[in-house]
């Protein structure tokens, strides 16, 4: 069959269940997945927010990853959501082509289409959602949808037999520009919510700093970088005192806005003669409010195998080395993506894909983009 020509049987239950008319038929998972095959080949897609990504992987190693970053947010020092969509949209066709030339693989070898869901900027979901509809039709293979921070989990899981993962159960902090949780993981599909931000996430902390002090969109890694000349005990700011496994950034937020407002009044050259040393000390309080509640959460759960770092923020090397220390001193073995799984990309929604295939959890076309998604959904 040519990839996009149209397969009249799927059409057919399509319009089935457009109309609510149940006849007597195989599902459509038992009819395309009828040929047992020994390498599972998943098409992923990542398009939650200003990334456009995808992926293939035989199984679980990746044969092909690719990311496509919209540099148009940074003249707007944030990410534009229309603009996003826009983007997403021009750049969905090229991408997806590339990983299948990188990885060598046709599209007449794919099993499945695994496509972000959610949680993210609902416009730029709707582009790949919708994408991956129509390449699952154009080619009569399943459909897969995944929660994005399931895959920010699971990219742990990422690779073969030579890569040593997390046994179950163990803890993730998952850290990225919208999110900041504290996850326990019993198994490959079943999570449990302990912990999260009740207002800015720690990307955000990090961004709305780099922001301050004159970094553009997205600051963390130059706040990372900066960090690295500055000293961190140079500027103290209070921990916020949340009971529980709740996370809140917005006070740090609004003390670097003051420190800086303050400072300038004193000396114009402030932001500049003081640029490093705020960004080690804003990184410095950041790790240590993160790594204060992931050591009290596990406290409160001895049953834990390990401790897992998830997100883009778990590519800030402050936070690697700490994290990494922290699981030495605590006998827990810890465990921290390779760089490209850390930030949104398109591998780690393929490894949930592949679980769910093998747990033959399919989509059907009634699947909807959602631009908010529990972390157990
Ligand atoms: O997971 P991610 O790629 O996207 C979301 O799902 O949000 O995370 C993006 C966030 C941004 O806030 C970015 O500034 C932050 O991760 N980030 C970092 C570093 N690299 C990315 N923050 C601090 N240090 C880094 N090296
Ligand atoms: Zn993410």
């Amino acid at each position: 069959m040519h990839p996009f020509s149209i397969n009249e049987e799927f059409l057919k239950t399509i319009q089935l269940k457009t109309y609510g008319v149940v006849v007597s038929k195989p599902s459509r998972n038992q009819h395309l997945c009828a040929m047992p095959k020994k390498d599972i080949y998943i098409l992923a897609i990542e398009s939650s927010c200003d990334d456009t990504s995808a992926a293939v992987l035989r199984n679980e190693v990746v044969l092909s990853n690719l990311v496509a970053n919209q540099e148009i947010h940074e003249k707007f020092g944030g990410v534009v959501p229309e603009l996003a969509s826009r983007a997403h949209q021009q750049q969905i066709v090229p991408v997806v082509d590339q990983a299948l030339k990188v990885a060598g693989v046709g599209k007449e070898d794919l099993d499945a289409i695994a496509f972000t869901r959610g949680p993210g900027l609902m416009g730029s979901l709707l582009v790949g959602v919708s994408f991956a509809k129509s390449l699952s039709i154009g080619l009569g293979i399943p459909l897969i949808d995944v929660n994005h921070m399931q895959a920010h989990i699971l990219a742990h899981f990422i690779g073969g037999e030579d890569v040593v993962k997390p046994e179950f159960p163990f803890l993730c902090l998952t850290v990225s520009g919208g999110h900041t949780q504290i996850v326990k993981v019993n198994d490959y599909l079943s999570f449990e919510l302990l912990g999260k931000t009740r207002d800015d996430a720690a990307g955000e902390a990090f961004d709305k700093t780099a922001k301050t002090i004159g970094f553009p969109y997205p600051g963390g890694p130059l706040i990372d970088k900066a960090s690295k000349l500055g000293n961190s005990k140079k500027f103290r700011f209070t921990k916020p005192k949340i009971d529980g496994l709740d996370f809140s950034f917005s006070g740090l937020k609004t003390a670097v806005l003051y420190l800086v407002r303050d400072g300038l009044k004193e000396n114009p050259n402030f932001i500049e003669d003081y640029r490093n040393g705020i960004a080690a000390s804003v990184q410095a309080t950041i790790v240590e409010i993160l790594l204060d509640k992931i050591r009290k959460a596990i406290e409160l759960n001895p049953d834990i195998k390990g401790i897992a770092l998830a997100g883009g923020v778990s590519a800030n090397s402050g936070l690697r080395s700490a994290f990494l220390e922290m699981g030495d001193q605590m006998g827990l073995p810890s465990f921290i993506p390779d760089f490209q799984y850390c930030t949104d990309n398109a591998a780690m929604i393929g490894i949930v894909g592949y679980r769910k295939y093998l747990s033959k959890e399919f989509a059907d076309l009634s699947a909807t983009a959602s631009a908010r998604l529990h972390i157990d959904i």
